[in-house]
Protein backbone atom coordinates (compact mmCIF):
# COMPACT_ATOMS: atom_id res chain seq x y z
CA UNK A 1 0.00 0.00 0.00
CA UNK A 2 1.51 3.66 -0.77
CA UNK A 3 2.51 5.64 2.42
CA UNK A 4 -1.04 7.45 3.29
CA UNK A 5 -1.14 11.60 2.88
CA UNK A 6 -0.07 13.01 6.56
CA UNK A 7 -2.71 14.11 8.50
CA UNK A 8 -2.55 17.59 9.63
CA UNK A 9 -5.29 17.92 11.36
CA UNK A 10 -5.91 14.69 13.41
CA UNK A 11 -8.73 13.91 16.44
CA UNK A 12 -6.42 14.99 19.57
CA UNK A 13 -2.90 16.18 19.60
CA UNK A 14 -0.18 13.96 20.61
CA UNK A 15 3.40 16.36 21.21
CA UNK A 16 5.40 13.19 21.44
CA UNK A 17 6.63 9.64 23.16
CA UNK A 18 6.44 10.56 27.62
CA UNK A 19 7.54 7.25 28.71
CA UNK A 20 7.34 3.50 28.65
CA UNK A 21 6.54 0.99 31.41
CA UNK A 22 8.27 -2.22 31.62
CA UNK A 23 7.71 -5.05 33.90
CA UNK A 24 11.18 -6.20 35.09
CA UNK A 25 11.88 -9.33 37.18
CA UNK A 26 15.30 -7.90 39.36
CA UNK A 27 14.06 -4.69 40.19
CA UNK A 28 17.55 -4.18 41.53
CA UNK A 29 19.31 -5.70 38.39
CA UNK A 30 17.12 -3.02 36.51
CA UNK A 31 17.70 0.01 38.64
CA UNK A 32 21.85 -0.85 38.15
CA UNK A 33 21.70 -1.03 34.66
CA UNK A 34 19.39 1.93 33.54
CA UNK A 35 21.31 4.35 36.71
CA UNK A 36 25.32 2.73 36.02
CA UNK A 37 25.40 2.20 31.88
CA UNK A 38 22.55 5.04 30.74
CA UNK A 39 22.69 7.75 33.00
CA UNK A 40 19.47 8.00 34.15
CA UNK A 41 18.03 9.52 37.40
CA UNK A 42 15.98 8.11 40.10
CA UNK A 43 13.11 10.47 40.48
CA UNK A 44 11.08 8.08 42.67
CA UNK A 45 11.20 4.15 44.17
CA UNK A 46 10.18 1.69 46.44
CA UNK A 47 10.07 -1.92 46.59
CA UNK A 48 8.00 -2.30 43.54
CA UNK A 49 8.94 0.49 40.94
CA UNK A 50 11.68 2.74 40.14
CA UNK A 51 10.93 5.82 38.14
CA UNK A 52 13.56 7.59 35.67
CA UNK A 53 13.96 10.59 34.40
CA UNK A 54 17.16 11.61 31.54
CA UNK A 55 19.52 14.37 32.21
CA UNK A 56 17.42 16.81 29.43
CA UNK A 57 14.12 16.09 31.04
CA UNK A 58 11.80 17.94 33.68
CA UNK A 59 8.80 15.33 33.45
CA UNK A 60 9.08 13.01 36.17
CA UNK A 61 9.24 9.96 34.47
CA UNK A 62 10.39 8.91 30.74
CA UNK A 63 11.04 5.22 31.92
CA UNK A 64 9.13 3.22 34.80
CA UNK A 65 10.49 -0.29 36.34
CA UNK A 66 7.48 -1.96 38.05
CA UNK A 67 8.19 -5.38 39.92
CA UNK A 68 6.93 -8.37 37.72
CA UNK A 69 6.56 -12.15 37.72
CA UNK A 70 7.23 -11.68 33.65
CA UNK A 71 9.24 -9.42 32.27
CA UNK A 72 6.85 -8.18 29.36
CA UNK A 73 5.39 -4.37 28.66
CA UNK A 74 2.85 -2.77 30.59
CA UNK A 75 2.32 0.84 28.45
CA UNK A 76 3.39 3.08 26.23
CA UNK A 77 3.04 6.58 27.50
CA UNK A 78 2.56 9.82 25.13
CA UNK A 79 1.96 13.44 26.03
CA UNK A 80 -0.82 15.51 24.76
CA UNK A 81 -1.22 19.12 23.86
CA UNK A 82 -3.92 19.82 26.61
CA UNK A 83 -6.65 18.51 28.79
CA UNK A 84 -9.54 19.06 25.79
CA UNK A 85 -7.38 16.84 23.92
CA UNK A 86 -7.72 14.16 26.28
CA UNK A 87 -11.17 14.17 25.91
CA UNK A 88 -11.20 14.27 22.65
CA UNK A 89 -9.05 11.22 22.61
CA UNK A 90 -10.97 9.31 24.99
CA UNK A 91 -14.60 9.94 22.60
CA UNK A 92 -12.33 9.42 19.55
CA UNK A 93 -11.09 5.67 20.63
CA UNK A 94 -14.60 5.14 22.20
CA UNK A 95 -16.07 5.98 18.78
CA UNK A 96 -14.06 3.67 16.95
CA UNK A 97 -14.81 0.81 18.90
CA UNK A 98 -11.44 0.55 20.42
CA UNK A 99 -10.55 -0.12 24.23
CA UNK A 100 -10.44 3.46 26.40
CA UNK A 101 -10.79 3.95 30.02
CA UNK A 102 -9.51 6.63 32.76
CA UNK A 103 -6.51 5.08 35.11
CA UNK A 104 -4.72 6.16 37.89
CA UNK A 105 -1.30 6.71 37.70
CA UNK A 106 1.61 7.90 40.11
CA UNK A 107 2.73 11.34 39.29
CA UNK A 108 0.76 11.93 36.36
CA UNK A 109 -2.66 13.78 36.03
CA UNK A 110 -5.98 12.00 34.55
CA UNK A 111 -5.00 9.26 32.57
CA UNK A 112 -6.60 7.59 29.73
CA UNK A 113 -5.80 4.33 28.81
CA UNK A 114 -6.36 2.97 25.53
CA UNK A 115 -5.33 0.21 22.87
CA UNK A 116 -4.57 -0.16 19.02
CA UNK A 117 -6.44 -2.43 16.83
CA UNK A 118 -4.07 -5.33 17.02
CA UNK A 119 -3.60 -4.73 21.54
CA UNK A 120 -1.11 -2.41 21.76
CA UNK A 121 -1.98 -0.50 25.49
CA UNK A 122 -1.41 2.99 24.98
CA UNK A 123 -1.64 5.37 27.56
CA UNK A 124 -2.05 9.22 27.35
CA UNK A 125 -1.79 12.05 29.79
CA UNK A 126 -1.31 16.19 29.63
CA UNK A 127 -0.19 16.60 33.03
CA UNK A 128 2.96 15.04 34.84
CA UNK A 129 4.84 16.38 37.94
CA UNK A 130 7.18 19.02 36.66
CA UNK A 131 10.89 18.61 38.00
CA UNK A 132 13.73 21.25 38.34
CA UNK A 133 16.59 21.30 35.62
CA UNK A 134 19.57 19.29 36.08
CA UNK A 135 20.91 19.12 32.31
CA UNK A 136 23.80 21.77 33.63
CA UNK A 137 24.08 19.28 36.88
CA UNK A 138 27.11 18.08 35.06
CA UNK A 139 28.37 15.94 38.52
CA UNK A 140 24.94 13.84 37.50
CA UNK A 141 26.29 12.66 34.20
CA UNK A 142 27.58 9.16 34.56
CA UNK A 143 27.22 5.98 31.45
CA UNK A 144 26.30 7.05 28.15
CA UNK A 145 24.66 10.47 29.31
CA UNK A 146 21.29 10.05 28.19
CA UNK A 147 19.57 13.16 27.36
CA UNK A 148 15.91 11.89 26.87
CA UNK A 149 14.15 9.21 25.90
CA UNK A 150 13.32 9.17 21.68
CA UNK A 151 11.35 6.59 20.73
CA UNK A 152 10.32 3.32 20.68
CA UNK A 153 9.91 0.69 17.63
CA UNK A 154 7.23 -1.95 17.85
CA UNK A 155 7.47 -5.53 15.88
CA UNK A 156 3.96 -5.57 13.71
CA UNK A 157 2.40 -8.40 11.88
CA UNK A 158 0.69 -6.03 9.55
CA UNK A 159 2.90 -2.74 9.16
CA UNK A 160 0.70 -1.21 6.59
CA UNK A 161 -2.71 -1.50 8.80
CA UNK A 162 -0.22 0.07 12.07
CA UNK A 163 0.43 2.92 9.86
CA UNK A 164 -2.78 3.67 8.85
CA UNK A 165 -3.70 3.37 12.43
CA UNK A 166 -1.48 5.34 13.73
CA UNK A 167 -1.92 7.95 10.78
CA UNK A 168 -4.94 8.52 11.64
CA UNK A 169 -4.08 10.40 14.91
CA UNK A 170 -1.32 12.40 13.42
CA UNK A 171 2.03 10.27 13.27
CA UNK A 172 3.79 11.07 9.79
CA UNK A 173 5.70 8.95 8.02
CA UNK A 174 9.26 10.15 7.51
CA UNK A 175 11.23 7.49 5.67
CA UNK A 176 9.93 3.74 5.01
CA UNK A 177 10.64 0.63 3.37
CA UNK A 178 8.69 -1.61 1.52
CA UNK A 179 8.88 -4.75 -0.02
CA UNK A 180 10.02 -4.69 -4.11
CA UNK A 181 7.63 -8.01 -4.79
CA UNK A 182 4.43 -7.32 -2.74
CA UNK A 183 4.67 -3.25 -2.97
CA UNK A 184 3.49 -3.64 1.09
CA UNK A 185 5.87 -2.08 4.00
CA UNK A 186 7.69 -3.97 5.66
CA UNK A 187 9.15 -0.97 8.39
CA UNK A 188 8.10 2.80 8.89
CA UNK A 189 8.74 5.45 10.60
CA UNK A 190 6.63 8.00 12.19
CA UNK A 191 6.99 11.15 14.52
CA UNK A 192 5.08 13.63 16.04
CA UNK A 193 7.81 15.88 17.78
CA UNK A 194 9.68 16.82 14.69
CA UNK A 195 12.59 14.05 15.00
CA UNK A 196 12.79 11.25 12.42
CA UNK A 197 10.12 9.22 15.09
CA UNK A 198 8.65 8.47 17.65
CA UNK A 199 7.23 5.21 16.89
CA UNK A 200 8.36 2.91 14.79
CA UNK A 201 6.98 -0.80 13.13
CA UNK A 202 9.09 -3.79 11.88
CA UNK A 203 7.53 -6.50 9.96
CA UNK A 204 7.39 -9.46 12.71
CA UNK A 205 5.73 -11.73 15.19
CA UNK A 206 3.67 -8.75 16.95
CA UNK A 207 2.40 -6.62 18.02
CA UNK A 208 6.06 -6.87 20.81
CA UNK A 209 7.83 -4.30 21.34
CA UNK A 210 11.25 -4.61 19.72
CA UNK A 211 13.15 -1.25 21.12
CA UNK A 212 12.90 1.77 22.94
CA UNK A 213 15.73 4.35 22.20
CA UNK A 214 17.37 6.97 24.42
CA UNK A 215 19.17 10.25 22.80
CA UNK A 216 22.29 10.91 23.24
CA UNK A 217 24.30 14.53 22.40
CA UNK A 218 27.67 12.54 20.85
CA UNK A 219 28.98 9.25 19.12
CA UNK A 220 31.91 9.24 21.28
CA UNK A 221 29.40 8.75 24.47
CA UNK A 222 28.52 5.52 22.94
CA UNK A 223 32.31 4.51 22.91
CA UNK A 224 32.61 5.36 26.13
CA UNK A 225 29.63 2.86 27.04
CA UNK A 226 31.01 0.64 25.15
CA UNK A 227 34.73 0.68 26.82
CA UNK A 228 32.19 0.69 30.43
CA UNK A 229 30.13 -2.25 29.38
CA UNK A 230 33.07 -4.61 28.08
CA UNK A 231 34.90 -3.90 31.08
CA UNK A 232 32.36 -4.22 34.00
CA UNK A 233 30.60 -7.54 33.04
CA UNK A 234 28.28 -6.32 30.52
CA UNK A 235 29.57 -7.65 27.37
CA UNK A 236 26.98 -10.02 26.10
CA UNK A 237 24.13 -7.10 26.57
CA UNK A 238 25.95 -5.57 23.78
CA UNK A 239 23.79 -7.19 20.73
CA UNK A 240 24.39 -5.01 17.74
CA UNK A 241 26.46 -1.77 16.86
CA UNK A 242 28.06 0.51 17.35
CA UNK A 243 27.39 1.49 13.83
CA UNK A 244 25.46 4.82 11.21
CA UNK A 245 22.26 3.93 10.36
CA UNK A 246 21.11 4.89 6.99
CA UNK A 247 17.24 4.82 7.97
CA UNK A 248 17.42 8.22 10.26
CA UNK A 249 21.16 8.90 9.82
CA UNK A 250 21.46 8.26 13.45
CA UNK A 251 24.78 6.45 15.12
CA UNK A 252 23.67 3.80 17.00
CA UNK A 253 23.86 1.33 19.71
CA UNK A 254 21.63 -1.80 20.72
CA UNK A 255 21.95 -3.46 23.75
CA UNK A 256 19.98 -5.60 26.05
CA UNK A 257 18.54 -5.12 29.88
CA UNK A 258 18.71 -7.79 32.35
CA UNK A 259 15.51 -9.01 31.24
CA UNK A 260 16.40 -9.06 27.75
CA UNK A 261 14.39 -5.67 26.95
CA UNK A 262 16.28 -4.14 24.20
CA UNK A 263 17.15 -0.75 24.42
CA UNK A 264 18.68 1.42 21.73
CA UNK A 265 21.04 4.47 22.33
CA UNK A 266 20.82 7.12 19.14
CA UNK A 267 22.42 10.31 18.55
CA UNK A 268 22.30 12.81 16.13
CA UNK A 269 18.91 12.46 13.86
CA UNK A 270 17.07 15.03 11.85
CA UNK A 271 14.55 17.76 11.83
CA UNK A 272 11.15 17.07 10.49
CA UNK A 273 8.81 19.77 11.20
CA UNK A 274 7.95 20.32 7.61
CA UNK A 275 4.52 19.75 7.11
CA UNK A 276 5.46 18.96 3.49
CA UNK A 277 8.37 16.92 3.99
CA UNK A 278 8.67 13.70 1.52
CA UNK A 279 9.15 10.79 3.12
CA UNK A 280 12.56 8.64 2.20
CA UNK A 281 11.85 5.29 0.42
CA UNK A 282 14.32 2.32 1.38
CA UNK A 283 14.26 -1.20 -0.31
CA UNK A 284 14.37 -4.19 1.63
CA UNK A 285 17.10 -5.98 -0.18
CA UNK A 286 19.80 -2.40 0.38
CA UNK A 287 21.81 -3.47 3.43
CA UNK A 288 23.01 0.35 4.06
CA UNK A 289 19.04 1.13 4.92
CA UNK A 290 19.87 -1.04 8.47
CA UNK A 291 23.67 0.07 8.46
CA UNK A 292 24.97 2.79 6.29
CA UNK A 293 28.06 1.10 6.31
CA UNK A 294 27.07 -2.19 5.02
CA UNK A 295 27.10 -4.63 8.37
CA UNK A 296 23.64 -6.55 8.63
CA UNK A 297 21.92 -6.86 11.80
CA UNK A 298 22.00 -10.12 13.75
CA UNK A 299 19.15 -12.94 13.48
CA UNK A 300 18.19 -12.01 17.22
CA UNK A 301 17.32 -8.35 16.28
CA UNK A 302 14.49 -9.53 13.39
CA UNK A 303 13.23 -12.16 16.27
CA UNK A 304 13.34 -10.82 19.94
CA UNK A 305 11.07 -8.60 21.63
CA UNK A 306 9.20 -8.18 24.78
CA UNK A 307 5.71 -8.63 24.67
CA UNK A 308 2.90 -6.47 25.93
CA UNK A 309 1.37 -7.92 28.96
CA UNK A 310 -1.75 -9.74 28.29
CA UNK A 311 -2.02 -9.10 24.64
CA UNK A 312 -1.76 -12.28 22.08
CA UNK A 313 0.80 -11.85 19.61
CA UNK A 314 0.60 -14.04 16.02
CA UNK A 315 2.88 -14.27 12.93
CA UNK A 316 3.37 -11.32 10.03
CA UNK A 317 1.64 -11.67 7.33
CA UNK A 318 4.06 -10.37 4.86
CA UNK A 319 7.16 -13.33 4.90
CA UNK A 320 9.58 -11.46 3.09
CA UNK A 321 12.75 -11.08 4.68
CA UNK A 322 16.07 -8.17 4.87
CA UNK A 323 19.20 -10.07 4.62
CA UNK A 324 20.68 -11.24 7.87
CA UNK A 325 24.00 -11.58 9.81
CA UNK A 326 25.08 -15.44 9.26
FE1 LIG B 1 15.30 2.84 16.93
Amino acid sequence: MPVPKPNLYPPFNIVRLSHVDYGVTDIGASRRFYVDLLGLQVTREDSSQVDLRALEERTHHCLRLTKAKKAGVRALGFRLYDLPDLERAHDWFKAQGLAAEWVKRSQQGRTLRAAAPDGVPLEFHVEMDRLKPIHQKYALYRGVRALRIDHCNLFSRDVDASVAFYNSIGFRVTEYTEDEQSKRLWAAWMHRKGGVHDIAFTNGAGPRLHHTAFWVANPLHIIDLLDLMSTTGHLAAIERGPGRHGISNAFFLYIRDPDGHRIEIYSSDYLTVDPDLEPIKWDLKDPQRQTLWGAPAPRSWFEEGSPFDGVATGEASLKAQPIVAP
